[in-house]
């Protein structure tokens, strides 16, 4: 369903003009998304501005990730750090005169590893503060950090947790101008698992992504190579719910980095899914996922067809909205049986056939964290799913498979079409962004989760919801 207020904000006059009079939310920024394929140099053109605290360890881990994209960079930090930029090809240092006038850089980065006290939390504050208003529209900061459980002193780890909350509330001004930020975590032995989460998320396939908390550790083996293109050459993925919606856009997403994907829906759905299966090239499956025989159906089917799996998305999911004390027994045993129940029996059943450095990506919902009236069936179901997720993923880290739990906000679905007006508007409106999201910016996340590259990440949960105000 298209927003009025995107589609008016595309066209400059009508923004200034509704700005003039005044929305009681902002005006929404038209989102540059990604729509193609991940691409080697997607920066090339760009400026990204990177700054250092003095005590800092990222520089080279940066140096070399943020000359991979292709930008223009400019260099703030001590002497040793900006070495690291100027060794690998020509990298301007900003030396207190600032960025030249006519720069409007589209990313800014800030490596606050090393932060010892709320004291250092100022240079972060005088970085951001004096480049923030440069920044192009749709641009991207990030702060990266070893994670507060890393510092022994109780103010370090203050400081660092601090960040979290310094980058969310940059995210919500920001947003404005389509403009996203986000905290990155990097344990002391995952430096190596920064750098595809970093094209990850300056790229544009990031675009609904806002005021997240990313946390990497080295848990899952890293494969070698986690290439830049085409990621997902080779593999095998199976999405549930892939006839439409969320998991339809999950199928091309995957298809489109070179997976060969097996489409999975109820047989009533049969048509729609063979329409995308054969789009992408892939294979059409009908299976109704609660049936007690589905998790043995599904793997004889993967097994003769393919020999093993590589990715696993657990998309399908229904809601049946009702209060507690209206809520029959059907509408609760119908979500819990699909969101849950038959989540972790077909995942039971798939996980002998997963191969190792395998991806598991369970659709959570930002309900499931935040609660919401009259879903407690579909909340229970989604809050279930990340207890699942957290619960497997260090059984699974010695097959080097990571499994991840991916949570949107407001998306723009057949399942938000049939909300109210009202509660639709306003839905749409309250995050970063103030705007819904699109069913391919949860894919787009799918697709970077099930990619080599995601190893840095297990047993998370990732929002993809604009920076919402609701359950942050
Ligand atoms: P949708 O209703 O458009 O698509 C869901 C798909 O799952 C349908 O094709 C349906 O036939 C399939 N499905 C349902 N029950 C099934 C079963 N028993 N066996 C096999 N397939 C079954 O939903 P949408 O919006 O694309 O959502 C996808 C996922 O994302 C769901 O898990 C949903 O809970 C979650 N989500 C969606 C949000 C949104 O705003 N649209 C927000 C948060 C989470």
């Amino acid at each position: 369903m298209s927003d009025f207020f995107v589609n008016l904000g595309r066209k400059p006059l009508a923004r200034k003009v509704i700005q003039t009079l005044g929305l009681p939310v902002p005006m929404p920024q038209y989102l540059a998304r990604g729509g193609g394929p991940w691409t080697e140099r997607f920066l090339k053109g760009e400026t990204v501005v990177v700054g250092h605290l003095p005590g800092a360890g990222l520089a080279q881990v940066l140096a070399t990730s943020l000359w991979n994209t292709g930008a223009t960079l400019f260099v703030e930090g001590s002497e040793a750090q900006c070495a690291c930029y100027t060794a690998q090809g020509e990298a301007s240092l900003l030396r207190g005169d600032g960025l030249p006038e006519e720069t409007r850089p589209r990313a800014l980065v800030f490596d606050a590893t090393g932060i010892e006290g709320a004291q250092d939390l100022r240079k972060v504050y005088a970085f951001f503060h004096d480049l923030i208003k440069k920044g192009t529209p749709c641009g991207r900061m990030i702060v990266v950090s070893r994670p507060p459980s890393a510092y022994e002193k109780p103010e370090a780890a203050a400081a660092a947790r601090a960040l979290e909350g310094f980058v969310r509330s940059m995210a919500r001004e920001a947003g404005r101008k389509g403009t996203t930020a986000q905290t990155v975590y990097v344990k002391e032995d995952a430096g190596d698992r920064l750098e595809p989460v970093l094209r990850f998320l300056l790229s544009t396939h990031a675009a609904y992504i806002s005021g997240q908390p990313i946390h990497l550790s080295a848990m899952v083996a890293a494969p070698s190579p986690m290439p830049y293109v085409r990621p997902l050459d080779g593999k095998t993925a199976l999405v549930t719910g892939a006839a439409r919606g969320i998991g339809a856009a999950t199928a091309r997403a995957l298809a489109r980095e070179g997976a060969c994907v097996l489409c999975v829906d109820r047989p009533g759905e049969s048509a729609l899914t063979e329409k995308v299966a054969a789009e992408i090239n892939g294979k059409a499956f009908a299976c109704d996922i609660t049936d007690a025989d589905a998790p043995e159906k599904v793997s004889n089917y993967i097994t003769e067809t393919f020999g093993g799996l590589d990715i696993v998305v657990h998309n399908a999911g229904v809601t049946r909205d009702k209060t507690l004390g209206n809520m029959d027994e059907a509408r609760w045993d119908m979500v819990l049986g699909v969101n849950l129940i038959g989540l972790i029996a077909l995942n039971e059943g798939l996980l002998p056939l997963l191969n190792d450095s395998g991806r598991i990506i369970c659709l959570s919902s930002v309900g499931g964290i935040s609660g919401n009236a009259g879903q407690t069936n579909y909340a229970a179901s989604k809050a279930g799913v990340i207890g699942y997720v957290q619960a497997l993923a260090p059984s699974l880290v010695t097959r080097a498979i990571a499994i991840n739990a991916v949570a949107p906000g407001f998306i723009e679905t057949a399942m938000t079409a049939a909300m109210p007006f009202g509660t639709r508007e306003v839905a749409r409106r309250l995050c970063n962004l103030s705007q819904g999201g699109l069913p391919e910016d949860v894919a787009e996340m799918v697709t970077f989760l099930a990619s080599p590259g995601a190893a840095g990440l297990t047993g998370q949960v990732l929002r993809v919801c604009g920076g919402n105000y609701v359950g942050a």
